[in-house]
């Protein structure tokens, strides 16, 4: 049998013969590329929902059987047995580092991790209010500044250089964004901290008092950043992608993807269990909220409930379940914003109508509320999810400058406007 698709146009029976294309895993897929050529057709896919944009040997998922791996590397076993920065060694170079490679790796992402002091300028811009992560936008696509002209996206070295850039100075990027709306003078990267106890640092401390954040805080903002760090193709990181292709200063790209995660329907959803769940405000009103979302004529949904692509179950929630669980339980924090959401997730997990439609709570219910216990205001939550997948996305970043199929991403459209007319001159239009 051979490894084609034959795409018949029955209009004309003219016929092109599609080479299939088989991954490590995952469904085959149709090479189209012919099909303009032979046919003069394009196909038509609004949302990509049926179209591999790339080939990638980064992340595998499998939302039907609930997989997510990194490089081949589960990642329930990178979330027990990694940290962060291994795994941005890992997305970033593909393998996981040895002992030498890691300290390696560690000391100069440090070395980055300052950024330009003009650049703590550009916070003063932005209005007392501004969205952090309109704030992160900006100040990312301004760091592009920085490195503009020393930036050879050709180059091996360069791109891993900036690679190291990226991932050294966005979380005092991101700090810089909640401190400036709080009023809290900036604080600089401490290079005797361990990456994410220096951006709780970074975060968190006063001039005025010692801070040391817990051990259990830092390894479940640690799980959290591991779990968010890639997800293969999604909207941000195909902007990311389609901003690279056009070989845009990566500074730019990674501004780019921001942008795109900032949505509700993308990186926002963090952000809005926490809304509802203050919504709710007391226990006694969860099964009106529980009887809303079941309710065909209501549009109310459960925040954190549910995932396109996971219809099992997401194996990044099931991690951080258990991490929130503990951090909840050490913190001893009796809110009843976190009663509202134990009792929240035991009713939609017995009770039939979620059963039934797999609706299981999602990597951001839990991750809502575990930045909410670390004292993270809930604006902040996209930029928590942006320090995170900026790893996710400079690894795509080099993988399609890497990529021997390199193009500029152009898709192409069914024009649906007015045929051709003539200019109607001011005094002759109704
Ligand atoms: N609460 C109540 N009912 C729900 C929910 C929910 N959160 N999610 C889906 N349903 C119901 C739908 O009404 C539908 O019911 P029906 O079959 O009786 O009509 C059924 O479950 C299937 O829902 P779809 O809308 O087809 O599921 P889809 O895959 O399109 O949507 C989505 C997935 C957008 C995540 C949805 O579940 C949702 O809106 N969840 C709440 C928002 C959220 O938590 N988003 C974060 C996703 S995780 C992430 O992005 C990292």
């Amino acid at each position: 049998m051979s490894d084609t698709v034959t795409i018949i146009d029955n209009r004309t029976g003219k016929q092109v013969e599609c080479p299939v294309i088989k991954g490590t895993y995952g469904p085959p897929v149709i090479d189209t590329n012919a099909l303009y050529k032979e046919l003069g057709m394009f196909t038509f896919d609004p949302g990509y929902a049926s179209t591999a944009s790339c080939r990638s040997a980064i992340t595998y998922l499998d939302g039907e059987q609930g997989i997510l791996q990194y490089r081949g590397y589960p990642i329930e076993q990178l979330a027990e047995h990694s940290n962060f920065l291994e795994v941005c060694y890992l997305l970033i170079n593909g393998e996981l580092p040895n002992k030498v490679q890691l300290d390696d790796w560690e000391n100069s992402i440090k070395l980055y991790g300052m950024t330009h002091e003009h650049l703590s300028r550009f916070y003063n811009g932005y209005r007392y209010d501004a969205h952090p992560m309109s704030i992160m936008a900006g100040v990312v696509g301004a760091v592009a500044s920085y490195y503009h002209d020393v930036t050879d996206i050709w180059d091996a070295d360069s791109r891993l250089m900036t690679a190291k850039r990226v991932i050294g100075k966005i979380p005092s990027i991101a700090s810089r964004c909640y401190r400036y709306e709080a009023g809290f003078p900036f604080v600089y990267p401490d290079n005797s901290r361990g990456y994410i106890e220096n951006f709780m640092n970074m975060m968190f401390s006063r001039p005025s008092e010692k801070y040391q954040p817990s051990a259990i805080a830092i390894r479940a903002l640690d799980l959290l950043f591991i779990l968010h760090a890639d997800h293969e193709q999604n909207a941000s990181t195909s902007t990311v992608r389609m901003a690279g292709s056009a070989e845009t200063n990566p500074f730019a790209c990674i501004a780019a993807g921001i942008a795109t995660l900032w949505g509700k329907a993308h990186g926002g959803a963090n952000e809005a269990v926490i809304l509802m769940l203050e919504e709710i405000a007391e226990p006694k009103n969860i099964q009106k909220f529980v009887n809303r979302a079941k309710d065909k004529n209501d549009p109310f949904r459960l925040m954190g409930f549910g995932h396109r692509v996971y219809k099992n179950h997401d194996p990044r929630a099931t991690i951080i379940r258990q991490a929130c669980h503990d951090l909840l339980d050490e913190m001893h924090l009796n809110l009843p914003m976190f009663e509202i959401a134990m009792e929240l997730e035991r009713i939609a997990l017995e009770d039939d109508y979620f059963i039934e439609r797999k609706l299981y709570p999602n990597v951001d219910f839990y991750s809502g509320l575990i930045y909410q216990a670390l004292g993270i205001p809930s604006n902040m939550f996209t930029v928590m999810f942006t320090l995170a997948r900026s790893a996710g996305w400079i690894a795509q970043w080099i993988e399609l400058m890497e990529d021997k199929e390199f193009r500029i991403a152009r898709p192409r459209q069914i024009y649906i406007g007015s045929e051709k007319r003539d200019f109607v001159p001011m005094d002759q239009r109704a």
